[in-house]
């Protein structure tokens, strides 16, 4: 079980980093006057919110504590132009690691977990194609 829970609390802090990076970035958009671009961008951010609110409540379930922390800092200071690449290249590590982590689950007899990382992948997957655009 802790196993479990450690892997879901991985992608909670991974999920809060993921906020705060898109967060930074709709600030960047905005200042630089890319509206649309600004807005789509904070409409992830709360995407990433609703993720990190599901696997908060997942891992109170199973009985264990949600470590609300950003995995690493975000990175700021970004120009526009390197917003994009940027974030497709953070939706992908974030997919590869989510696949381990459902893997982590599926072993472990949890395939409620496991397929809520599934779906959230999907999401992610959804982010890094939007990203490029
Ligand atoms: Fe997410
Ligand atoms: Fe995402």
């Amino acid at each position: 079980m802790k196993q479990i829970i450690d892997a879901l609390n991985k992608a909670l802090a991974m999920e809060i980093q993921a906020i705060l990076q898109y967060v930074n970035q709709y600030h960047i958009l905005h200042d630089a006057d890319f509206m649309e671009l600004a807005n789509k961008t904070m409409a992830i951010a709360k995407e990433e919110m609703s993720h990190a609110d599901d696997l908060g409540k997942r891992i109170k379930e199973l009985g264990g504590s949600a470590v609300a922390m950003p995995d690493a800092k975000p990175t700021t200071g970004q120009g526009v132009e390197d917003i994009f690449q940027f974030d497709a290249d953070l939706e992908t590590t974030t997919i590869k690691k989510y696949n381990e982590f459902s893997e982590i689950c599926r072993e472990n007899g949890d395939t409620v977990s496991a397929t809520l990382l599934e779906r959230i992948s999907a999401s992610e997957q959804e982010h890094s194609t939007r990203s490029t655009r």
